[in-house]
């Protein structure tokens, strides 16, 4: 099912100064856009807000997901209806393990689309969370491991990804799940965003500051946030001038080369 999420004119304060002055962008379920920027450019201001972290006032503009209005909703309800943010930094929970806790998870999903749906049986559920495990190669075992305990920063993409896999979400949204990881554990948790991909259609948002990660995740779409701002929207080759000449030439005020 085809669904769009659609950005349009936001701002957004945090602490009462405007961190985000007027941000337009569409996502449509199938493709992948990269948001790129040096740091506090208000990636994760853009990413917070999405999924409605009470921090951050939108004071003018919209979020819609398929012409519904984001803003009023809380943050499980963004989820339910389809979106998914895997965190730069999530958070442990201790004595919870990421098996119950996911079952928790898509048994709360599946309620919101059918009130009277009475949760998965134990031997759905465990062939549910072993299938996905297989699809995005992870060992089973993973799933015993108390949620973000002790993970390392590989371990806690993983973790985002085995979330985002069981929860099947239209539009994905990481931010900065490159950050910290070795190339290997980077090139793992990329291969499992683009299995889930090719298998739901999924539409991702890549919010990143290095474009190393846009080789494992090819863009249809790169913008460029600066100081609040998409200064620039491209293909994927604005990726590469990035790599080569970082963001200063952007900051120029002069027309475009
Ligand atoms: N909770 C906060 N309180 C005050 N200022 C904040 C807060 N969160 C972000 N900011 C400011 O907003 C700007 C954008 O930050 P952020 O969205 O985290 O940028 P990025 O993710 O691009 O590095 C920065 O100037 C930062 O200092
Ligand atoms: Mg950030």
């Amino acid at each position: 099912m085809s669904k769009k999420l659609n950005i349009s004119d936001l701002h957004v304060e945090v602490s009462g100064k405007e961190i985000l002055h007027g941000i337009d962008l569409m996502v449509n379920t199938g493709e992948v856009h990269a948001i790129m920027g040096p740091n506090g450019s208000g990636k994760s201001t853009l990413s917070q807000t999405i999924f409605g972290h009470p921090n951050y006032t939108v004071t003018k503009g919209s979020i819609r997901l398929d012409g519904k209005d984001l803003l009023p909703l809380s943050p499980d309800k963004r989820a339910n209806l389809g979106l998914f943010l895997a965190f730069q930094s999530p958070n442990a929970v201790p004595g919870v393990n990421i098996a119950s806790f996911l079952k928790q998870a898509v048994n709360a999903k599946r309620r919101f689309v059918d009130p009277a749906f009475k949760g998965l049986k134990i031997r759905e559920y465990r062939e549910l969370l072993e299938g996905t495990m297989q699809t995005i190669k992870m060992k089973p075992e993973f799933a015993q491991r108390y949620l973000n305990t002790g993970f390392s920063g590989g371990e806690k993409k993983k973790s985002e990804i085995l979330q985002m896999a069981m929860l099947r979400p239209d539009i994905a949204v990481l931010d900065e799940i490159d950050s910290g990881l070795d190339v290997d554990a980077l090139k793992a948790v990329c291969e499992g965003v683009n299995t889930l991909r090719r298998e739901t259609g999924m539409g991702v948002l890549i919010i990143t500051h290095y474009p190393r990660i846009l080789k494992y995740i090819m863009p249809d779409t790169v913008h460029i946030l600066m100081d609040g701002r998409i200064v620039r929207s491209g293909d994927h080759t604005l990726a590469h001038r990035i790599e080569e000449d970082g963001y200063d030439w952007l900051k120029s005020t002069e027309k475009p080369v």
